[in-house]
């Protein structure tokens, strides 16, 4: 994409946003890829690396706790050690500024509500938490754990890190709000998500079916593409902070 392309797609995009009376926004792991955390997908992709059957289903936590854990606790190690990137950044400046009402996230890095976003929707978990697999203990962790498979204090079963695995389904109460939040939105900023995996990619299309509009910040067109009313092509870190600058001005903030 050129930068005058890019610069007037930016203009619009902020005039979409500044003009909206409900915006909301859908984030994958591309938003995080400048703290530091690789994606799922692509080159450098963790699922290149590892074989999610092996370490990121419920199967597999059965059959081989420890190595499930020692994904897990290299995840945890990641994520308590990254700080937010002026995507995060730029996100929630949008809501301080009224404009974006929440963000729905596929991420389980925490980094939206470091960063200072306030309404955050985790529709795959979050992985500073653990749960047990037989009672209700449920817990934020301030480190991940020493010894894997980490034992629940209060039943001494096995814990699991309150992540969704391939196969589960999504916490139900997040997927409605996800839902609800996507039936009102007049605009969603799609950031950085290749948008394959359901339901969280069919996100997009209920923003569209009720007649709103759909922006979307990826290095590379995605699987919402071809719905989405502007692609701005770049990096989200980059993108993101000049979107708001706009729509800032366009608000005279
Ligand atoms: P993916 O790894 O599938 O996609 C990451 C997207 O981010 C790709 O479309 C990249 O082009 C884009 N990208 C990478 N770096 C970027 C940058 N700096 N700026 C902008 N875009 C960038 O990640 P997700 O779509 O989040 O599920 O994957 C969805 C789910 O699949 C994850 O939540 C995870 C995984 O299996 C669970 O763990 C349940
Ligand atoms: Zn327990």
């Amino acid at each position: 994409m050129s930068e005058g392309y890019v610069d007037k797609a930016v203009e619009l995009a902020a005039k979409y946003l500044a003009s909206s009376s409900f915006a909301i926004a859908l984030t994958g792991a591309g938003v995080s890829a400048e703290s530091g955390i690789p994606t799922f997908r692509g080159k450098g992709g963790l699922w290149e690396r590892y074989d999610p059957e092996e370490v990121a289903t419920a199967e597999a936590l059965r059959r081989n706790p420890e190595l499930v854990w020692k994904l897990h606790v290299e995840l945890m190690k990641i994520a308590f050690s990254a700080r937010p990137n002026p995507a995060h950044a730029a996100l929630a400046e949008l809501e301080e500024v009224g404009v974006l009402k929440c963000v729905v996230t596929q991420n389980i890095d925490d980094l939206h509500r470091v960063a200072g976003s306030k309404c955050v929707v985790e529709l795959h978990g979050n992985i500073k938490w653990v749960r047990c697999t037989s009672c209700t203990y449920r817990a934020k962790v301030k480190k991940p754990p020493e010894e894997v498979p980490p034992k629940c204090p209060v039943c001494g079963s096995l814990l699991r890190p309150d992540v969704v695995f391939f196969g589960e389904p999504l916490p139900e109460s997040a997927l409605r709000k996800a839902y609800d939040l996507c039936v009102k939105a007049d605009v969603m900023l799609v950031v950085g998500t290749s948008a394959v995996v359901m339901p969280a990619g069919m996100l997009p299309h209920v923003v569209k079916e009720g007649g709103g509009r759909v922006i979307e910040v990826n290095l590379e067109p995605s699987a919402i593409s071809p719905i989405a009313d502007i692609t701005i092509l770049g990096k989200a870190g980059e993108v993101m902070p000049k979107i708001v600058a706009h729509v800032k001005k366009l608000l005279n903030r």
